[in-house]
């Protein structure tokens, strides 16, 4: 269904008293299926030559309907290994994170990466990789609509901002606008944040931030 049918339902509900059930497994229809329709495009994609090297595709995973998305770079060796994104030691610090302001990474949030296939020995993406991989990352975002998108790292900070000669340590710490749609929270990479853990309080304010604002804003319908 798309966004006007979906709002005149909702008028329809909110002002006949019509089925709300209805609307909802309408609702639940279309993001469940147009989420594993990419991901069956994404399993078999080609577009760039990081597919020859990894084991397997990171599409992503978590709640569909969740309210905050979290965006990281590409996956490592364990989520390579393992085809679930942030995995390995930087996702047992996000999940450890999340869980201290009472959120549950497959219930309450949803976790993608930029690039979708492990760049060789973690090397940084390359402009290329990032052209070619993005358009997977922005039909996500699309699909699940979130409220807020939260940025793990420079390569997700500056593709969702669209601010590229900004430090992160200055885009960090506030809510602002995405180029996509939902708000905007950027913060370090947890990786960073184990080779640095000077930073871990920043990283924590930032979390804490998020908490602010589920709690204070209202969802879209969610
Ligand atoms: N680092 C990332 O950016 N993404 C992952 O999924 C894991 C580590
Ligand atoms: Fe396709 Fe992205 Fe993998 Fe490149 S990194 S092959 S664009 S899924």
């Amino acid at each position: 269904m798309d966004k006007d049918s979906l709002s005149a339902l909702l008028f329809i509900r909110e002002f006949l008293g019509f089925n709300e059930i209805l609307v909802e497994r309408e609702m639940a229809d279309t993001v469940e299926k147009k989420l594993n329709e990419l991901k069956e495009e994404v399993l078999k994609c080609k577009k760039c030559p990081l597919h020859q090297k990894k084991t397997n595709y990171v599409f992503g995973s978590g709640n569909p309907y969740a309210r905050v998305m979290f965006v990281g770079e590409a996956p490592g060796a364990d989520e390579d290994r393992e085809g679930l994104p942030f995995v390995g030691r930087a996702g047992k610090l996000l999940t450890k994170l999340l869980k201290e302001i009472g959120l549950d990474r497959d219930r309450d949030v949803f976790i993608a990466n930029v690039l979708k296939c492990r760049p060789p020995g973690n090397r940084d993406p390359l402009p290329s990789e990032i052209k070619a991989c993005s358009p997977y990352l922005i039909r996500q975002i699309k699909i699940i609509n979130p409220d807020i998108l939260v940025a793990l790292g420079r390569f997700a900070a500056y593709f969702l901002s669209g601010k590229d000669k900004i430090p992160l340590s200055k885009l960090r710490g506030r809510i602002m606008e995405s180029v996509f749609g939902p708000k905007l929270l950027v913060t370090y990479h947890p990786a960073a944040i184990l080779r640095n853990p000077g930073r871990m309080h920043e990283i924590k304010n930032d979390f804490r931030l998020l908490k602010k604002f589920l709690e204070t804003e209202v969802g879209e319908g969610k």
